[in-house]
């Protein structure tokens, strides 16, 4: 289940990148945007303040993301379609098509959770059709201190047999590997990557930031096994939390995260 509360806790430093990648799609006057796995909606919303005459249509696999969403969707700005507020639907990424006006089509911190997306984008490359604009962005961090100490507190023998299996190895590719895929699909691709370092607030009177941030995405799954607050939960967090403190220690009031990211827009049809 995913928490929008929790996850827009760090809305600044997740909202980065979804704004670096749309800097790279040139769309001028896109029928339909789609922003698939929308989350709580506050990014789709930048969407239709850039694109006012185009329907976009935010759409998520997650209940709880999209009641958020729909709560708060702001009122259609000036010039927009009759109507034309931002709309909001369920729908789970693996059996989605885009109809024939899907102009955009974006996807922001998503495919991480989706294994065999590679398949999912050569398929959206083809039903986009040409002339089309596909920007995806993923979490290239799989192999950073957070993660590895997640993967070792799982693989301990208290924890191993319950939550061992819920954690993803490495999810994506690496950049070059889309560029790859998506060229031998036709399209004209810009790929490129980014390490953000974010530079997080830390108090002795709250959890350590990178455990709060962790708490918004990686650990959801860990959570959801082990029963929450007042369960194993708490011992599982705490054990995560000791190598955390060693791993991104308090420097001036604030912990230095290494954030790598990995992007690519490609333009459907544009190359033969
Ligand atoms: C890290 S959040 C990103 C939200 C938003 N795109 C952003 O950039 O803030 C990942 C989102 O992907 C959604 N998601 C995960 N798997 C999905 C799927 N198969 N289909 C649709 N949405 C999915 C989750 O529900 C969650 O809202």
């Amino acid at each position: 289940m995913w928490d929008p509360a929790s996850y827009l806790r760090y809305g600044d430093e997740r909202s980065r990148p979804f704004h670096d990648l749309l800097g790279r799609v040139a769309a001028q006057r896109p029928r339909t945007v789609v922003d698939l796995g929308c989350g709580p909606g506050h990014l789709t919303a930048t969407l239709a303040a850039r694109w006012p005459a185009a329907r976009i249509v935010g759409l998520d696999s997650s209940a709880e993301m999209i009641a958020a969403a729909t709560r708060a969707a702001p009122p259609a700005p000036s010039g927009a379609p009759s109507g034309g507020r931002v709309e909001f639907a369920l729908a789970d990424a693996r059996t989605w098509t885009p109809d024939p006006e899907v102009d955009v089509l974006v996807c922001n911190a998503v495919l991480q959770w989706v294994p065999g997306h590679q398949e999912l984008l050569l398929r959206w490359a083809r039903e986009l059709g040409p002339g089309r604009w596909l920007a995806v962005q993923v979490p290239g961090n799989f192999d950073a201190a957070s993660h590895r100490a997640l993967r070792e507190v799982a693989d301990t023998p208290r924890w191993r047999h319950l939550v061992a299996d819920l954690l993803r190895a490495d999810p994506v590719s690496d950049v070059a590997g889309y560029a790859t895929l998506l060229t031998g699909a036709h399209c004209a691709v810009d790929a490129w990557e980014t390490t953000y370092v974010h530079l997080l607030p830390a108090s002795g009177a709250t959890d350590h930031p990178v455990l709060g941030w962790m708490e918004g995405t990686a650990l959801r799954p860990v959570r959801a096994a082990l029963g929450g607050a007042g369960t194993a939960w708490d011992d599982f967090r705490a054990a995560l939390t000791e190598r955390l403190v060693e791993a991104y220690p308090v420097r001036h009031g604030l912990v230095q995260f290494p954030f790598r990211r990995v992007f690519f827009v490609a333009r459907t049809g544009a190359r033969q």
